[in-house]
């Protein structure tokens, strides 16, 4: 209260939560206390561009996110490590997603898919009810490991790997911002889990080197094996391993909520399902051929589906960053302390009816330019030429002005959203040629979000039927 009472008047105004209060009388800048640290949320476009542009003497990104990911992750990449290395290590993984590899992708990730749905004992009867959320997370890290680390690796993940990438998970939850050094069962097990993944990886990238490497794959630790810093420094092996992890738990969380609310939006809307199969059935054949990266670019409602649920169930909803020094916010009368945390909130200009139109309504057909709910960015023509700046790891959109940032902005900005996009959209693609789905109680009704951890997901257990094709 005396924080309230006593405040600087040129502070933004405290409230006590801000999720309810979203786009309502507190404007767009204010105040909240986050596990005891004042948190000043800005939103909006400016808000987006204030603290995701925002310059280096400013904002920091590793400050705040180095106690949770560092002992999950390993030393030395990501966060572990002055920002400059950080743009060099994504520079790397950028340059190893090339047109080539992700054509290589495609029928690996379409190959998982296939055969999960083939084996997993839940999905033997013609038709059952199946809990989402977990059949999603089995089929995002083995469709990404196997892209993305290669074969060798995936062949490790039935046995000794998944369970170990659970105990890293348990070291991702809020409670390890203010536990992570402690010497509880979960913190053991994830140094644990940490040390034994690692090697794992080490193992696999010695034995790769020693053998030459396979010439037909084009997975991430093969690039990443072979890149050099600009000071000539060859990037060690325990740096590849913890980069691998850090990879693979980045896109982990993101990919497997995204694509559990995609299903459980497909169930709510049985229709636009058919749709997605009559789409492929034009595109590309009423015998439904195997699946190339070329295909995805030809199915406008399949990438729309990706599209329209990011808007609403962006899985990073809020990104925070440590203030520096004295930021004044432009056009308002507030300087931000040093003692502040920024915290941006993208997902609330997606969903503001100034930028999309009916904005609680999921309409993958809002996506098309002629559609009434078509969101400004898009009615206004082909989205504006978008500024670019390069922050070291090659060009990317600034994102200023834009409403709608997913994957971020800036020098943090996602280097795996084109990944996410052929996973997802390949996943997709192969569900709907397998199954309908539909609500168990045969309702409209969509699950709430559970916002308990970083990455916004379902809340569990988030269960849909499903009714085989043949
Ligand atoms: C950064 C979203 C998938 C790797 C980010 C950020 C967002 C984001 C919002 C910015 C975080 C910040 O500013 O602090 C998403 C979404 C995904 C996704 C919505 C899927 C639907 C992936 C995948 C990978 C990946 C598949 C890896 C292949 C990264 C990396 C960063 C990042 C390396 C940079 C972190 C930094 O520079 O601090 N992502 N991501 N992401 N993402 Fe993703």
């Amino acid at each position: 209260l005396s924080q309230i009472l006593f405040k600087n008047p040129n502070e933004p105004p405290m409230v006590f939560h801000w999720f309810p209060f979203i786009g309502s009388t507190f404007g767009d800048t204010f105040t909240f206390i986050l596990l005891g640290k004042k948190t000043t949320v800005a939103v909006g476009p400016a808000g987006n561009d204030f603290i995701l542009n925002g310059k280096l003497k400013d904002v920091n990104a590793e400050e705040i996110y180095t106690v949770l990911t560092t002992p999950v992750f390993g030393k030395d990449v990501v966060y572990d490590c002055p920002n400059a290395k950080l743009m060099e290590q994504k520079k790397f993984m950028k340059i190893a997603l090339t047109t080539e590899a992700f054509r290589s992708y495609v029928p690996i990730i379409s190959g998982e898919v296939q055969s999960y749905f083939k084996k997993n004992a839940d999905f033997k009867p013609k038709t059952g009810i199946i809990d989402i959320p977990k059949k999603m997370a089995e089929i995002t890290i083995f469709t990404a490991s196997h892209a993305l680390q290669g074969s060798a690796v995936r062949s490790r993940f039935d046995e000794t790997l998944a369970a170990l990438y659970h105990d890293l998970d348990m070291g991702f939850t809020p409670i390890n911002f203010m536990l992570h050094w402690a010497p509880l069962p979960w913190n053991r097990k994830r140094d644990y889990a940490q040390r034994t993944v690692a090697s794992i990886y080490m193992d696999i990238i010695k034995d790769r080197r020693a053998n030459g490497d396979d010439h037909e794959e084009h997975d991430m630790m093969k690039h990443l094996m072979n890149s050099t810093y600009k000071n000539g420094t060859p990037v060690p092996d325990h740096e590849v391993a913890h980069m691998m992890i850090a990879l693979l738990m980045a896109g982990q969380h993101s990919s497997s909520s995204t694509s559990s609310w995609i299903m459980l939006r497909l169930a709510q809307n049985p229709e636009i399902m058919e749709e997605l199969l009559q789409e492929q059935i034009r595109v590309l054949g009423a015998d439904l051929p195997p699946l190339q990266y070329e295909d995805l670019a030809k199915l406008p409602l399949n990438q729309a589906i990706i599209k329209e649920t990011l808007r609403i169930h962006a899985p990073i909803h809020s990104i925070m960053r440590a203030v520096k020094q004295p930021m004044p916010v432009p056009g308002t009368k507030y300087v931000i302390p040093p003692s502040h945390v920024l915290l941006a909130a993208p997902g609330v200009s997606a969903s503001d009816p100034q930028y999309f139109p009916s904005p609680d309504a999921w309409d993958p057909h809002r996506w098309e330019a002629d559609s009434p709910n078509a969101p400004s960015i898009v009615r206004n023509g082909a989205v504006e030429e978008e500024e670019k700046i390069d922050y070291g790891y090659g060009l990317v959109s600034k994102g200023a002005g834009s409403p709608y940032l997913p994957f971020g902005a800036g020098r943090h900005r996602c280097i795996g959203e084109q990944f996410a996009n052929v996973q997802l959209q390949t996943i997709v693609a192969e569900t709907v040629r397998a199954f309908k789905f539909s609500n168990v109680d045969g309702s409209r009704n969509l699950i709430g979000t559970d916002y308990a951890s970083l990455f916004s997901r379902p809340l569990e257990p988030a269960k849909i039927r499903y009714e085989r094709r043949d």
